[in-house]
C-alpha cells in the first residue's frame, strides 16, 4: 500500500537555477549533487526530496511513493504483476541514488514513471530551512506534499489509479474548464490530483505546505528578488482548505506555496464534488494565461 509521496525527480536545462530558487526563495536545503549533477533539495531530515536532474528539455521523470517496508514492497509489487503492470526493480546503482533500501518502478498508462521504495535515508537534525523562516515544512506523516499530473482521459487515469494503485478519492471539482480528482494515501487531503487535459499529458505542480503563515508570507515578498512569474494568486482552496500562491519555476513545473491544508480521516471522509476550487483567490495570471501548464507535452499517439 502506497503511504506517501516521498520524492519526485524532474530534468531541466536550468536545474542549477534551483539552488537559488529552491533555497532563496523556496527555503528548502541544499544537499549533496547526485551523480548525474542533479541539483538536490531537502525540505525535511529525509536527506533529499527533490531532484532536479540536468537535461536538454523540462521533464517529469519520476514520483516516488514510499511504502512501509520490504515486506509491503514485495506485497505491492505482486499486486501490480496480478494486474498486468510491468515493474521493474531498482538495481544497486539506483538504489544509492535514490537512496532507500528497495526499489521497484512501472509507467501510468501514459508513461508517467513512478517509483515505489521503502527505507529512504534521514539524518536526524539535519534539515535547516534554505531562507530566514519562523517554522519549516509540513511533511511526516504527510509525505512530501501533492502533486498533478495532466492526464489525457480521467475515467481511464482513475481505473488505474484507484482500482490498482489504490489511491483513495478526496474529491472532485468540475465545471466547464476542470475535471480534477484529488487522492489520499495518508492524512494529506491529497498527494495527487489527475486533471483531464485531452491529447495531452503532463506535470502541473508541486504543492509544498509551511507550517507558519508568516513562511507562505515572507515568500510572496521575496519573489521581488527572484526572477518567477507568480501563476495563480494568492487564494483559497475549497477542497483541502489550503491557503496558497501558485508560482512558476525554473523548468516548467509550477510549485504551489500552502499553508493550513486539510487533514482527513479514513474513517469519516466522504467524497464530495465542488465546482468552484477556490473560496476566494487563485486568480491566473497575465503571464499563466500565454503558457502551457506546467511540463506538458501533446500525447503521441499510433495515429500520429
Ligand atoms: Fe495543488
Amino acid at each position: 500500500m502506497i503511504q506517501e509521496l516521498s520524492y519526485i525527480g524532474i530534468g531541466s536545462p536550468r536545474a542549477d537555477e534551483w539552488r537559488r530558487y529552491g533555497t532563496g526563495l523556496i527555503g528548502a536545503m541544499l544537499t549533496p549533487d547526485g551523480p548525474d549533477g542533479a541539483v538536490r533539495l531537502a525540505v525535511d531530515d529525509i536527506n533529499y526530496r527533490i531532484a532536479v536532474h540536468p537535461a536538454e528539455k523540462n521533464d517529469f521523470r519520476y514520483a516516488g511513493w514510499g511504502v512501509a517496508n520490504e515486506t509491503d514492497l514485495h506485497a505491492f509489487v505482486a499486486h501490480l504483476e496480478s494486474h498486468g503492470v510491468a515493474v521493474h526493480w531498482g538495481d544497486p546503482q539506483l538504489l544509492r541514488e535514490r537512496q532507500v533500501a528497495g526499489l521497484a518502478w512501472f509507467e501510468d498508462p501514459w508513461g508517467i514513471r513512478h517509483e515505489l521504495s521503502w527505507g529512504k535515508a534521514a539524518t536526524p537534525l539535519s534539515f535547516s530551512t534554505g531562507r530566514t523562516m519562523r517554522g519549516g515544512f509540513v511533511t511526516g506523516d504527510q509525505g512530501l506534499g501533492h502533486i498533478v499530473f495532466q492526464v489525457p482521459d480521467i475515467e481511464k487515469a482513475n481505473e488505474f489509479y484507484v482500482d490498482i494503485l489504490g489511491f483513495r478519492l478526496s474529491d472532485r471539482i468540475t465545471n466547464k474548464h476542470f475535471n480534477v480528482r484529488f487522492y489520499h494515501v495518508n492524512g494529506r487531503h491529497h498527494s495527487l490530483a489527475l486533471s483531464e487535459f485531452p491529447g495531452h499529458v503532463g506535470f502541473n505542480h508541486l504543492m509544498l505546505e509551511v507550517e507558519h503563515m508568516d513562511d507562505l508570507g515572507r515568500m510572496i515578498d521575496l519573489l521581488d528578488d527572484h526572477d518567477v512569474d507568480v501563476m495563480q494568486s494568492l487564494g483559497r482552496h475549497t477542497n483541502d482548505l489550503m491557503t496558497s500562491v501558485y508560482i512558476g519555476s525554473p523548468s516548467g513545473l509550477q510549485i504551489e506555496y500552502g499553508y493550513g491544508g486539510l487533514t482527513v480521516d479514513d474513517l469519516s471522509w466522504i467524497a464530495r464534488t465542488y465546482t468552484r476550487p477556490s473560496y476566494w483567490g487563485h486568480k491566473l495570471s497575465a503571464v499563466a494565461k500565454t503558457q502551457l501548464p506546467g511540463i506538458v507535452t501533446p500525447l503521441v499517439t499510433a495515429e500520429n
